[in-house]
């Protein structure tokens, strides 16, 4: 596509994105009126507690949402330009993968126990890519080497368990990365590593980022490695964008409370390996959402209208933007 040589080309435009599931307990509105906005080669994040809605986001941009339960009942996904949401299932599989890849927090949900690690890379490129199997084993060499697997010709003949945690996802990464996507959709890569392999990885994936040119969605609950990571973010609660801005201006100055309660959570130098913060109550139930703000009954800065009236997102500063009634006095009120 003709956009793609552009460095502001937005490569992920969601727009106005709701997924439901229709469960015996209600409408569980899931990922409610979401947009999202990626450049080429950039890093967006995307943050929140545990159902808020972050894995559904990434599997309806995937169009993986199991139905039924689950539904996408309005909104765009343009990837380049091309709305996702509207085409039909076959041409959807040939973009998954090929141009949209996705990495899951546990490497061994995509990696099948019973195929060696090479019958597996090798599959997969060819499913995508008219190559020989000896031309497709050529660059699954090429691309173990290139995530940092040690022996990478003996590997192709290993089963998924004789690898470490942190090998199995630097296999998913460059099987993910092999047909030269350009979306990757990372959903709490590390989350299960330790932390210094979880170093390795998110360093890894940068260079990959740079290197070519992918825009990666990056969902974690964790603050820290959002620092680490995004160049924009995007805080996400009881389905809803909350708050967005670039990392910078987030972290300088949240317009939202939530936001600022999250990085509460970040464990300290000092208090490393101590048990974290956690925001107090939870996330009220997305088939009985109250009138209102969502966050009422947990946020500090909760008055009358935000019992009353429902936040909309709105623009607080160049770029910046909240939906909460009171975003312009967070910053003072919550130092
Ligand atoms: N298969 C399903 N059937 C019914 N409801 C579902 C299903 N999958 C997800 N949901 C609903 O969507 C909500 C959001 O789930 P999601 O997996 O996106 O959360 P998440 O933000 O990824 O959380 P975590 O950090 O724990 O991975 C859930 O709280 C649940 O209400
Ligand atoms: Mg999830």
């Amino acid at each position: 596509m003709s956009g793609r040589g552009d460095d502001n080309h937005k490569v992920l435009d969601v727009r106005g994105l709701c997924t439901r599931f229709f469960t015996s307990a209600g409408v569980a509105r899931a990922v409610d009126e979401v947009a999202l906005s990626l450049q080429r080669g950039k890093t967006l994040g995307l943050v929140g507690e545990s159902g808020c809605g972050k894995s559904v986001t990434a599997l309806s941009i995937m169009r993986l949402v199991p139905d039924p339960p689950g539904r996408i009942t309005s909104g765009e996904i343009l990837l380049d330009g091309q709305d996702l949401a509207s085409l039909s299932e076959k041409r959807m599989r040939e973009i998954r993968g090929r141009e949209v890849a996705m990495i899951f927090q546990e490497p061994m949900t995509s990696l099948n126990p019973v195929f060696t690690i090479g019958n597996q890379l090798i599959e997969a490129i060819r499913v995508h890519e008219d190559l020989s199997k000896s031309q497709a084993r050529r660059l699954a060499l090429e691309m173990l080497e290139r995530v940092g697997i040690p022996n990478p010709a003996e590997r192709l003949s290993n089963y998924p368990h004789q690898l470490s945690g942190g090998q199995q996802q630097r296999v998913m990464i460059a099987m993910a990365i092999s047909l030269n996507p350009r979306l990757l959709i990372a959903d709490e890569p590390t989350t299960a590593l330790d932390v210094t392999v979880q170093a390795q990885i998110l360093k890894l994936l940068d260079e990959l980022r740079r290197e070519f040119s992918i825009g990666i969605l990056f969902i974690t609950h964790d603050m820290a490695v959002i620092a680490q990571t995004a160049d924009d973010v995007a805080v996400m609660y009881a389905g809803r964008i909350v708050e967005t801005a670039d990392v910078f201006s987030l972290f300088k100055a949240p317009r939202h409370p939530y936001t600022r309660l999250l990085f509460e959570s970040i464990p300290t130098e000092k208090a490393r390996g101590s048990r974290l913060r956690t925001i107090k109550g939870t996330v009220p139930p997305l088939t009985h959402l109250p009138r209102g703000c969502n966050f009422q009954k947990r946020c500090p800065l909760a008055i009358e209208r935000c019992i009353e009236e429902d936040p909309t997102l709105r623009e607080i500063a160049g770029g910046h933007l909240s939906a909460c009634h009171r975003a312009e006095e967070v910053e003072e009120l919550m130092r």
